[in-house]
């Protein structure tokens, strides 16, 4: 089952309704007696609108063991360099500091920094807080975003490694040349490393189908289809477990006029194509409310079908 996931991530394309289903779901877990964190990895936030009420990128408790927080991929970033920025200067000689500074806030602008940043921030929620949530779900960005934070591990690993590989050898020449072969403390060696061990276990965590899984979000139509499909490839190519698809704004049957039975009649075909290329993954499929999910009623009204759904 989906919601017994301790970890999951909603993903699809833009506007599908990956807010409405992520938030639905934690609402019907917290309502459960769970305690539910819900992460909005979304630069374009939409969390505080649908729950009334201000978040930031702190936890807030929305309703009795529903805590929710907006992490912000160029804050993380700026904070992030602010850290490192500190911690190393305690260990390079007063003069290089500008130097070294200058090189981080070049890194800040180099592509990738913002979501390398927002993936050491879920990276440390998951390892850190997962003691004190029964589950965790991430409201993530429209798919291309999701799938390079996915990869991320293995890229940043393999670039880590090479980092300390070099800083591993400087060490030893130090050791033999200077320090009469005793080894020399590196606390920047101490530090890659230990952030090497914390994205290692994060990528183990991904995939281990027991704790995590991926949810995606799409509409009966062609372009969130097309993208669905590309997701759950790349997905897959990285033995990412994708453990459900929400099939959502769903025309009902009883909605009727010559202009929507034409849409109806191209949904029907759009569902066709939808439980062929999905075969074997669980299906949800929630219809389209005459509303906008605007309010906590709206909410428990779709927490309600999915529940009904069995996911
Ligand atoms: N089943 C539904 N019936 C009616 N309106 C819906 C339904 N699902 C979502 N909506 C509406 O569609 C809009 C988009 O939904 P939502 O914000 O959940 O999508 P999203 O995938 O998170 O979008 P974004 O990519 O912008 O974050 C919202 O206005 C929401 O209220
Ligand atoms: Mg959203």
């Amino acid at each position: 089952m989906i919601t017994n996931k301790r970890i999951l991530f909603v993903g699809g394309k833009g506007g599908v309704g990956k807010s409405t289903t992520s938030s639905a779901l934690a609402l019907a877990a917290s309502k459960t007696g769970k305690r539910v964190l819900l992460i909005s990895t979304d630069p374009a936030h939409n969390l505080s609108d649908l729950f009334h009420t201000k978040l930031g990128d702190q936890a807030k408790e929305v309703s009795p063991n529903l805590f929710v927080m907006e992490i912000d991929p160029e804050k993380e970033s700026e904070r992030y360099i602010e850290q490192v920025k500190s911690n190393i200067s305690g260990h390079v000689k007063a003069t290089m500091i500008e130097e070294v500074h200058r090189q981080m806030d070049m890194a800040k602008t180099s592509p990738g920094a913002d979501e390398a940043a927002l993936f050491d921030r879920m990276t440390s929620i998951m390892l850190d807080e997962g003691d004190h949530y029964d589950q965790i779900i991430f409201d993530t960005a429209p798919t291309g975003h999701t799938l390079r934070l996915m990869n991320l591990p293995e890229i940043m690993g393999v670039w880590m490694d090479g980092m300390l590989e070099r800083r591993r050898k400087t060490n030893e020449h130090y050791t033999q040349l200077l320090n009469d072969g005793e080894p020399v403390e590196d606390p920047i060696f101490d530090t890659l490393q230990a952030r090497r061990e914390k994205f290692a276990q994060v990528r183990t965590m991904l995939l281990d189908k027991k704790q995590a899984g991926f949810l995606f979000v799409m509409n009966p139509e062609r372009l969130p289809i097309a993208e669905a499909i590309r997701g759950v490839k790349t997905l897959q190519s990285h033995s990412i477990p994708v453990e459900g698809i929400v099939v959502n704004k769903v025309i009902p049957d009883h909605v009727d006029g010559r202009f929507f039975e034409k849409r109806k009649a191209q949904q029907v075909k759009y569902l066709e194509e939808i439980d062929c290329a999905f075969e074997g993954i669980t299906q949800i499929r929630l219809r389209l409310l005459e509303e906008d999910i605007a309010t906590r009623d709206h909410l428990d009204l779709v927490a309600g079908i999915l529940e009904t759904a069995a996911v």
